[in-house]
C-alpha cells in the first residue's frame, strides 16, 4: 500500500459523511474523494437489478478516474446487495457497510433489539442471515423507513425537520413485551446518525443507538495500516463529487472542512493528477 493512499468513500448521497468522519480520524493523513450518487437517490426505493445495474459500472468508471487505493461502500443499502458484484467486476479492495446486527445483539440487556435501515436493507436476504447467525437469542425487529434518509438530507440543507414525522418513522422499533422494552436500536442506514439529535427527541424511552461507523474505519486500519508515525500531514487534494454534478454547498463544505478535509478547487487539475471522470464532473470548491 502507498505511504498516502487514496479512499474513496462512496453513498448515494450525505449519509457516508457519518463513515467519512471516522475514516478520516483513523488515516488522516489519507487523500479522500467522497461521492454521493445523488443522481440516483435514495437507493432504498430502487430494485435489486436497478440497483447492480447501476453500481458496477458506476464504480468502474470512478475507480478508473480516481484510482483509489481501497473503497468504503458507505451505505447499507449498496452494500448489502452489490458488494459481492462489485468485488467479482474489481481488484481494489472494498469495505462495505452492513448491519450492525452482532454488537447490538451483543450489548442488548432485555433482548429487544431492532434494526432500522431503508425499507431495502430490512428486506435483504443478507440482513436475515445476519440476525440467523448473530442474532445470539435476541427478538430482532426489522424497520423499513421510507422517508428518514430523505429528512437526514433535508436536514443538512438546513431545511426545517417534522419531529413528528422522526417519531412516525421510528415508533416500530420500541417494542414493549413480557416486561421488557428493547433497549438497543442498529442504525442500519448511514444517513441515521446524522439526525441523532433528534431520533433521541424522539423517543418513547432512552436506547442505544450502535453508529457501524468507528468499526468501519477499523477494517479500513486493518487493510491500509495505521497513519504514519508523527504529525500527519493532510494533503490538498480531497474532493467532493456529486453525480448529479450540482456544486455542494457552502455548509457541506464546512462541515467536510470541519472533518479535516482540504477540498481542492474543481477547476484547477489536481496536483496529484486525479481528476474527476469527465461523465461526473467534480464537486470540489
Ligand atoms: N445511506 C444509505 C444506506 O446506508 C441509503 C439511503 C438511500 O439512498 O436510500 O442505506
Amino acid at each position: 500500500m502507498p505511504a498516502r493512499p487514496v479512499i474513496l468513500v462512496f453513498d448515494s448521497g450525505l449519509g457516508g459523511l457519518t463513515v467519512l468522519r471516522e475514516v478520516v480520524r483513523a488515516r488522516p493523513d489519507a487523500g479522500y474523494v467522497y461521492v454521493a450518487d445523488d443522481a440516483f437517490f435514495p437507493y432504498g426505493r430502487h430494485g435489486e437489478a436497478a440497483l447492480i445495474a447501476r453500481l458496477v459500472p458506476l464504480m468502474g468508471e470512478l475507480i478508473a478516474g480516481w484510482r483509489p487505493d481501497l473503497v468504503v461502500i458507505a451505505c447499507n443499502t449498496a452494500s448489502t446487495l452489490v458488494l459481492p458484484h462489485l468485488r467479482a467486476a474489481h481488484a481494489v479492495p472494498f469495505v462495505g457497510t452492513v448491519p450492525a446486527i452482532k454488537p447490538a445483539c451483543a450489548g442488548s440487556r432485555s433482548r429487544l433489539v431492532s434494526v432500522l435501515g431503508t425499507e431495502a436493507t430490512v428486506k435483504r436476504e443478507y440482513t436475515r442471515a445476519l440476525i440467523r447467525d448473530f442474532g445470539q437469542g435476541c427478538a430482532v425487529t426489522l424497520v423499513g423507513s421510507a422517508h428518514l434518509a430523505a429528512i437526514a438530507e433535508a436536514a443538512l440543507r438546513d431545511e426545517p425537520v417534522d419531529a413528528a414525522a422522526v417519531a412516525a418513522e421510528i415508533a416500530p422499533c420500541f417494542v414493549a413485551q413480557d416486561g421488557r422494552r428493547t433497549d438497543t436500536i442498529a442504525l442500519a442506514c448511514t444517513h441515521y446518525p446524522l439526525l441523532l439529535d433528534r431520533l433521541r427527541a424522539a423517543s418513547p424511552w432512552s436506547v442505544d443507538w450502535i453508529d457501524p461507523a468507528p468499526a468501519i474505519a477499523r477494517r479500513v486500519v486493518d487493510l491500509l495500516g495505521g497513519p504514519p508515525a508523527g504529525q500527519a500531514a493532510r494533503p490538498a487534494a480531497d474532493r467532493f463529487v456529486f453525480t448529479s454534478q450540482r456544486p455542494p454547498a457552502p455548509a457541506l463544505v464546512a462541515a467536510l472542512e470541519g472533518f479535516g478535509l482540504r477540498l481542492q478547487d474543481a477547476a484547477r487539475p489536481g496536483s496529484d493528477g486525479r481528476d474527476a471522470p469527465a461523465a461526473l464532473g467534480a464537486a470540489g470548491r
